[in-house]
């Protein structure tokens, strides 16, 4: 604990006892009055005053005993000073009036029998002086401490509405997460079951008869929409919390993807015609959640990315676990036919959030992406860094 201009209360407290010592020893010296001892040798007076100046060294551990040690050896040779910094520990350590009375009237009873024993040469403002200074650092150690108090409980008051104002603002979130959850559902999930009953139909019917390849896109459709709608599902479980679905189950929290299913990614992507190389060192899946997450959807980006912005150019995927972090790059060549081709199917809408979201992914993590024309096609180039672990 630090007070008073960066000073251990310990180091403060040797340097008050100090100073009222050598106060102590000085005073007997040269007042007339010294209690009970007045009129005993200067030495044996200044001694005690010494003596009794040091018991405040405990007077934070035990105030009440410390004051009624000091207000005996008050009346024994007269220690103003000590005195009344033990009445100011006093007022400042207990809260309960009728103690502090109690005090009060013993440090005056001190006060009375000190007058009484010394020189007969005292008066009315004399008398009423020595008592002020023993009342006066009580009230000021209370008034002190009250303060004190009130601070505490105003600062105890400004956190708890802190975390009040906290606790809104995350419920209006969660709140707002569910709406826009909802939105996204019926947003997509209608338009995508359109495409998976189509697609189903479509394997089925008459056009797929005698048409393998047709019937084999289809399913793919089917399959990729359903894993879609899934996917879609999972994801408004997680932001909506005790949502509960059609048979009153709670909603299903996402699997969250991991580095282990950079193959099934590659070999999904290999199932519509876009076969892609993949190359793994180290153990990406020992890694954390978060940077296992952040891979997967990296390459997922990628393989997407290099499907419809650059059909028909081969792709690499490289995640290299390093000593200071995991690299990922994701790289295609040039798009077969040129840029695109004229006959070309058109683009599936491009929303240009893609990289933006892997951008803020990888910051997230403390990480660097980049991602841009290289050699006449395209890569993207992540490198997220090992964080020591949280303490
Ligand atoms: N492999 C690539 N080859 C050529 N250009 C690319 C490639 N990857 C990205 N780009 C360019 O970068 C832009 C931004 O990519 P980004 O992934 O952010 O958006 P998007 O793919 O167009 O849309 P989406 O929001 O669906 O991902 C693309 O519009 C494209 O011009
Ligand atoms: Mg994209």
């Amino acid at each position: 604990m630090t007070g008073w201009r960066g000073w251990s209360v310990r180091r403060q407290d040797a340097l008050l006892t100090a100073l009222v010592v050598v106060i102590g020893v000085a005073d007997t010296w040269i007042k007339p009055s010294n209690g009970l001892l007045t009129g005993q040798p200067t030495a044996v007076a200044a001694v005690t005053s010494g003596l009794v100046g040091s018991v405040l060294w405990w007077r934070r551990r035990s105030p009440g005993v410390v004051a009624a040690v000091i207000m005996v050896g008050y009346v024994i040779t007269f220690t103003p000073v000590a005195l009344a910094v033990a009445m100011y520990t006093v007022g400042e350590a207990y809260r309960r009036i009728r103690t502090l009375v109690r005090f009060g009237v013993a440090g005056c009873a001190a006060g009375v029998l000190v007058l009484w024993a010394g020189p007969p040469d005292w008066d009315l403002r004399a008398a009423a002086f020595t008592l002020a200074f023993i009342l006066g650092p009580l009230v000021v150690g209370y008034a002190v401490a009250i303060r004190r108090d009130l601070a505490i409980e105003a600062q105890a008051t400004i956190d708890a509405m802190e975390r009040e104002r906290h606790l809104l603002v995350e419920r209006a979130q969660v709140g707002e997460r569910a709406r826009i959850a909802r939105e996204l559902h019926d947003v997509v999930a209608h338009r995508v079951g359109n495409i998976v009953l189509t697609a189903g139909a479509l394997k089925v019917g008459p056009e797929a008869r005698g048409a393998p390849a047709v019937a084999r896109a289809a399913e793919l459709i089917r399959d990729e929409g359903h894993q879609a709608l899934e996917e879609l599902r999972e994801v408004l479980g997680v932001l909506t919390p005790g949502r509960r679905g059609r048979q009153n189950r709670p909603a299903a929290t996402a699997p969250q993807p991991d580095a282990s299913q950079l193959d099934k990614l590659v070999e999904r992507s290999a199932r519509f015609g876009r076969p892609a190389t993949l190359r793994i060192d180290g153990h990406p899946e020992t890694l954390p959640a978060p940077v296992q997450r952040a891979i997967h959807r990296i390459v997922q980006e990628g393989l997407t990315n290099a499907a419809k912005h650059a059909p028909g150019a081969s792709v690499g995927v490289v995640v290299e676990c390093r000593v200071d972090g995991v690299e990922v790059q994701v790289t295609n060549g040039h798009p077969a036919g040129g840029d695109r081709y004229v006959d070309a199917p058109p683009l599936p809408p491009s929303g240009g959030n893609g990289l933006i979201g892997l951008a803020e992914r990888v910051a997230l993590l403390d990480g660097k992406i980049t991602a841009g024309p290289y050699d006449g096609g395209y890569r993207i180039d992540a490198f997220i860094p090992h964080r020591p672990a949280a303490p």
